[in-house]
């Protein structure tokens, strides 16, 4: 291994256990308050790694000085930026909570930071370096691939992430909000074959999660969809309904094809003849990618239902488009 990438490494170990060195300390009574209201448990604090940054100009610089590392190293873990005027550095991370992202190999890559209060922006990630690449990273796939689940749940954040875990269910991962990609589908294809698709039932949440199913389909993934009702995020979902109630929005996950066309459907008013055609049209261009007859079939069958057209009108507008595909 190159030796930059190992010192870099280790810095992350030594400031992970820095910060939560520091959540423990008097320091960190406001972030295990703020622990504590989100009911996170202290043991998966702990198993997380979750820590504290102080709010501090150069704490965590001043600590990594002290271990010997040079500032050169320290710009390029991302974790500390020079002044803009001056010849001075301070901390990226300060008084905020901290989530150490780790790799699959379990090795501390990068830092997400949450602000504790209201405030701008809610969460503050490492930058892309010689470790961390958001594109790549999953967060908790190192404890997700423990779980050997053939089936993996894809959430948003961070803190739906150890919400789903600490209900018991341990093969999930959070794609922390970015644009799920091809890079993310490939590192999930090595523990994977199966997704059930988990995003926050927001208009951001669903349309994330309406972009992410192409990648994963493309990439031969068996993909289900679920969502917690009332706009809301697993991670509230879970701690106002319990885990018995979650584990039923699990069972009751949809093919992908059944949320494409539900969410088409909420656009239309089917009372209304040139909606329904609108519809239908539609809804056989998302059937045209089905590669399965059987399942082009099923979900033809459905489309026709909620559309009073014939099933027959419906499989030939999806023929003429794989014809035009051709
Ligand atoms: N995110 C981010 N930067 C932001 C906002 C969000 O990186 N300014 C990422 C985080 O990984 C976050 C995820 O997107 O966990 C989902 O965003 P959001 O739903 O807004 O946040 P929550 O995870 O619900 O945050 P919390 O429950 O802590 O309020
Ligand atoms: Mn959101
Ligand atoms: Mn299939
Ligand atoms: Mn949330
Ligand atoms: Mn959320």
């Amino acid at each position: 291994m190159e030796r930059l990438k190992t010192r870099l490494f280790e810095m992350h170990r030594a400031a992970g256990r820095f910060y939560y060195d520091t959540l423990q300390s008097d320091e960190g009574v406001p972030a295990r308050a703020y622990l504590e209201r989100r009911q996170l448990k202290p043991n998966l604090a702990r198993k997380f790694g979750i820590g504290y940054s102080p709010d501090r100009r150069h704490a965590l610089f001043d600590h990594l000085k002290g271990l010997g590392y040079s500032v050169e190293d320290m710009v390029k873990s991302g974790l500390v930026i020079p002044d803009k005027e001056g010849s001075g550095y301070h901390d990226r991370f300060r008084g905020r909570l901290m989530f150490p992202i780790f790799d699959a190999q379990g090795r501390v890559v990068g830092f997400g930071g949450r602000i504790l209060s209201k405030g701008e922006p809610k969460y503050l990630n490492s930058p892309e370096t010689v470790l961390f690449s958001k594109s790549r990273n999953l967060y908790g796939l190192n404890f997700a691939k423990a779980a050997r689940k053939k089936e993996l749940i894809l959430v948003e954040g961070y803190m739906d992430m150890i919400s789903v875990y600490q209900a018991g269910f341990h093969n999930v991962v959070a794609s922390l909000g970015t644009a799920f990609n091809r890079e993310h589908a490939m590192t999930l294809k090595k523990y994977a074959e199966d997704v059930i698709l988990l995003y926050d039932s927001d208009e951001a949440g669903t349309n994330a999660a309406l972009r992410a199913i192409p990648v994963l389909v493309e990439n031969g993934f068996h993909v289900r969809v679920t969502q917690v009702p009332d706009g809301k995020d697993p991670d509230e979902f879970i701690k106002q309904n319990g885990s018995a109630e979650f584990s039923k929005l699990l069972v009751n996950a949809v093919h992908y094809i059944s949320f494409q066309i539900a969410c088409i459907r909420r656009k239309y008013a089917l009372d209304n003849p040139e909606h329904r055609v609108r519809f239908a049209t539609e809804a056989a261009q998302i059937l045209t990618k089905l590669e399965s007859d059987i399942e082009r079939d099923v979900y033809t069958a459905e489309v026709s239902r909620m559309t009073g057209v014939e099933e027959s009108a419906i499989q030939n507008e999806i023929r003429k488009l794989r014809r035009k595909e051709d």
